[in-house]
């Protein structure tokens, strides 16, 4: 199993200027940051890196939200990445999501939920070479 997970920090949480509180979150919660960038995509860029839901009755309002405003993309490190990262965030909508997670604390919806996590080590890997270049990423 990879030890590694790729995160975004989402339009609506950079516009309320929550970077600082959650990058916090995620150190304290033992992530290391290995690849870290501000960064706004294109909607043409958001349709890529979400083409999985492309189908999906949300893709529109997805990819016009994702591309509005700047990102915080993160590569991180830690044993079981992945998984205890998702369990960080908490689920997809906050109303439902676990007290004391990133999105119960900051998310505004099911759609606006302030943070992105991978949901594979694969994808992990995608991800992060989508955003970032082999020498942007610590070794
Ligand atoms: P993410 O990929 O961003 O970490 O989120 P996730 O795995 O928890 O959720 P996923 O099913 O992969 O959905 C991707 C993103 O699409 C938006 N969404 N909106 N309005 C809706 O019903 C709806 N459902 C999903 C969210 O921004 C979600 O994070
Ligand atoms: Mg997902």
């Amino acid at each position: 199993m990879s030890n590694k997970t790729f995160m975004m920090i989402k339009p609506d949480a950079v516009e309320r200027g929550l970077i600082g509180d959650i990058l916090k979150d995620i150190t304290d919660a033992g992530f290391k940051i290995i690849a870290l960038k501000l960064t706004q995509i294109s909607i043409n860029e958001a349709q890529t890196f979400y083409s999985v839901h492309k189908e999906r009755p949300f893709f529109n309002e997805l990819t016009s939200y994702m591309s509005r405003s700047p990102i915080v993309a993160a590569f991180l490190e830690k044993d079981n990445a992945v998984s205890d990262f998702r369990k960080l965030i908490g689920d997809t909508d906050p109303s439902t999501a676990d007290e004391g997670t990133i999105r119960k604390k900051y998310a505004i919806s099911k759609g606006e939920n302030s943070v992105h996590g991978s949901d594979s080590d694969d994808n992990a890997l995608i991800e992060a070479s989508f955003h970032f270049s082999g020498r942007e990423i610590l070794s």
